[in-house]
């Protein structure tokens, strides 16, 4: 049986019928094409599925796409504005926040509620805010200046 649902996928209305074990993090990669939310684990564990829903960072292998309903989701692609990086992918550019990448989604978007709710964290609130989010390659140094670089020149 599918359920009928309507939500904001950044900044565009979506519906569509959709069985109701579909995870959030499948139907934004499966049925939007929005890839750039990774999927690490599906467990709750790593965090490359970090997406914003109603503003607040979510993981989205934790959700049903129905749970969703009627709700406002921003997914990594809906970060940059006009053609401009958000300050936060500026961020890890210019910090060399990434090695492999994967993670990277994840990482922007629990950094971006870390900045909506305390726009100067020290490191240590950074490093406590990363806790959700595995990165396998940069031992998070670089994750932590990216944040610290998008913090300064929001
Ligand atoms: S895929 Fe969602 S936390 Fe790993
Ligand atoms: S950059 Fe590779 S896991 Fe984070």
């Amino acid at each position: 049986m599918a359920i009928n649902i309507t939500l904001t996928v950044n900044g565009e209305s979506r519906s569509h019928e959709v069985e109701p074990r579909l995870l959030l993090s499948h139907y934004l990669r499966d049925t939007l094409g929005l890839t750039g939310t990774h999927i690490g684990c599906d467990t709750s564990n790593c965090g490359a599925c970090t997406i914003m829903v109603d503003g607040k960072a979510v993981k989205s292998c934790t959700l049903l796409a129905v749970q969703a309903d009627g709700s406002k989701v921003v997914t990594i692609e809906g970060l940059a504005q006009n053609g401009s990086l958000h300050p936060l992918q500026e961020g890890f550019k210019e910090k060399h926040g990434l090695q492999c990448g994967f993670c990277t989604p994840g990482m922007i978007m629990t950094a971006a509620d870390l900045l909506d709710r305390n726009p100067n964290p020290t490191e240590k609130e950074i490093r406590e805010a990363l806790e959700g989010n595995f990165c396998r390659c940069t031992g998070y140094h670089n994750i932590v200046k990216a944040i610290q670089y998008a913090a300064e020149h929001a």
